[in-house]
């Protein structure tokens, strides 16, 4: 039994697989629609979401399956104090996969030590987010034609931003792969995530001005900063509009950028941004149901 509790679970040619699935799905939805008739999906989220919930469910449908799930802790047995583990181990006795979200890191990783059925991390606290990695790269393939010999800029919050710390293990692992980190001091990328950029030889540098390097880029990660990781409410006001996208900056860009957002956004990324045909945030939206399907289909073991 599979579970995606890390992007580096999958290797290079898995998560290749995953696109070129996804690529056929797109291509040829019908072939795909009853693929997964009489199995379930529950998903268990312990934090707010929109996109990532509900385009796993989605997903689930467009295979024919079907959903369970909550999308709040307060409304499951975790506010009578059960553990993660009896949680799962209860759903698991009525779905065939499970994907969770938890504000507590590797809590997903602690659930598939019991968990009869697969697992799939929907985010844990500021540490991962491998199927929102699945979607970026899907995205970067399909907007650049390439996964190789990419200047890759991450803006914002770096230090909480958990899809960052998955993108840039996933990432590294393509050729001639460049980092540019633009962020305040205080929102660096996590030095365990540098040691293992330092360890493959892996170039990056840090910056904390979007304007010096943006013109360097082929690909913007743009992110949001994390208020509900902050421990104080004053430094988050002070760092949240510490970058701003707006069609002044995006003067100084390439023409052939890709500027992309896990999204939510909150005020990091100008609307008058949304109609530049680089913005591709909400193609990246639809890519991600796509992956989350093709990722389905690999963990239940069903081919079309
Ligand atoms: C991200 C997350 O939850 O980490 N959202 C998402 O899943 N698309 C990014 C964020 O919340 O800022």
């Amino acid at each position: 039994m599979r579970h995606l509790l890390d992007i580096r679970d999958l290797t290079t040619n898995e998560i290749d697989e995953l696109m070129d699935t996804a690529e056929d799905i797109i291509a040829n939805p019908k072939k795909y629609a009853e693929c997964l008739h009489g199995k379930k999906l529950a998903t268990l989220f312990f934090e707010p979401s929109t996109r990532t919930r509900l385009s796993f469910e989605a997903a689930m449908m467009e295979l024919g399956g079907n959903v369970l799930g909550f999308s709040e802790a307060k409304s499951s047995s975790a506010a009578k104090g059960e553990s993660v583990g009896d949680t799962v181990r209860t759903v698991g006795c009525y779905a065939d996969v499970i994907a969770m979200r938890h504000p507590r890191e590797g809590a997903p990783t602690a659930a598939a030590m019991v968990s009869p059925v697969p697992i799939i991390n929907a985010g844990d606290g500021g540490h991962n987010h491998p199927t929102q990695t699945l979607t970026d790269l899907l995205t970067i393939r399909r907007e650049k034609g390439r996964l190789n010999q990419l200047v890759i800029g991450c803006c914002g919050d770096l230090k909480f931003g958990r899809t960052v710390h998955s993108l840039i293990h996933a990432m590294m692992r393509y050729k001639s792969i460049r980092f540019v980190f633009i962020s305040p001091k205080e929102l660096r990328v996590p030095d365990y995530v540098l040691e293992t950029l330092q360890k493959h030889g892996i170039s990056y540098v840090e910056v904390e001005k979007l304007e010096d390097v943006i013109g360097t880029l082929d690909v913007l990660y743009m992110t949001r900063v994390q208020r509900e990781r902050f421990f104080n409410e004053e430094e988050y006001l002070r760092l949240k509009d510490s970058y701003i996208l707006d069609v002044e900056k995006m003067k100084l860009a390439r023409k052939d950028l890709a500027v992309l957002h896990p999204l939510p956004r909150v005020n990091e990324i100008s609307v008058k941004v949304d109609d530049d045909p680089r913005a591709c945030y909400f193609r990246q939206v639809a890519n991600g149901k796509y992956m989350r399907e093709a990722l389905l289909l690999k963990l239940l073991e069903v081919d079309a």
